[in-house]
């Protein structure tokens, strides 16, 4: 089966405040989305790697990736799901497609493992995730806890996301087009009565938001080289 990754680098980054988007802030040497994409470009299942760039970018040309036989580029959108829509555009429709967030450097060849071999038990698509450890409350209008939320069933959604291309290209096409909330592939999936698998994945494949993650993600980047 064919399997395309799809890489989101459209974002400019507003939550972490710097003065270029953050996949291009620099972690051991080189750029997050660098690490990002070494990770997808080596790993022996991916066929293809599809990164969506800001219309104004002028970083990505000048990575050592840039040219990687493997690596088609496209212009992303306004939002994240515009931007995973314009690369599933040039996807081909047969296989699987593989989302993931330019700003997760610190995935690992053994969570796209687990994920690609989740095929069998989840054909209509998977995702990595993780169970949520704290206790959780839901809080009233002003700023009260009104009620402790059950945690056995909750996780935080990860990536990478993994579907049938023309599946989540169909559905994320129509709960765009019905303004649906679409914060990740999973949400689009769901709002077409689909259920995709959950599948646990390591603690260290953490989003960069904050200025704070950054020592975090390179303390990973450093221990997984170790
Ligand atoms: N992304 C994208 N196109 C957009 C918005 C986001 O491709 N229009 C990408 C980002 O580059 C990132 C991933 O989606 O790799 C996850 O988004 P997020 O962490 O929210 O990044 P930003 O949108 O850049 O950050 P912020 O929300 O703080 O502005
Ligand atoms: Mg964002």
């Amino acid at each position: 089966h064919h399997v395309v990754a799809i890489v989101p680098a459209a974002g400019i980054g507003s939550r972490m405040g710097a003065c270029k988007p953050k996949q291009y802030l620099t972690l051991l040497g080189q750029s997050i989305l660098a690490h990002t994409l070494d990770k997808l470009l080596s790993h022996p299942q991916i066929n293809q790697v599809i990164v969506a760039l800001h219309p104004e970018d002028t970083e990505f040309a000048a990575l050592p990736q840039a040219k990687h036989p493997k690596l088609v580029t496209v212009i992303g959108g306004s939002e994240r799901a515009d931007s995973v829509l314009a690369a599933l555009d040039k996807a081909p429709d047969n296989g699987w497609a593989l989302v993931h967030d330019a700003a997760r450097p610190c995935l690992t060849a053994q969570d796209i493992d687990k994920l690609l071999a989740s095929r069998v038990h989840f054909p209509q698509g998977a995702i990595l995730a993780m169970p949520v450890r704290d206790t959780m409350k839901r809080a009233n209008s002003l700023g009260e806890i009104s009620s402790t939320v059950c945690r056995d069933n909750l996780w935080h959604a990860l990536t990478p996301q993994l579907f049938p291309t023309s599946l989540l290209r169909l559905h994320l096409k129509a709960a765009l087009a019905a303004g649906a909330v679409v914060t990740d592939e999973a949400s689009a999936m769901e709002w077409a009565g689909i259920s995709p698998g959950l599948v646990a994945g390591r603690a260290d494949n953490i989003k960069v938001t904050h200025p704070d993650d950054l020592e975090l993600a390179e303390l990973f980047l450093l221990r997984a080289n170790a």
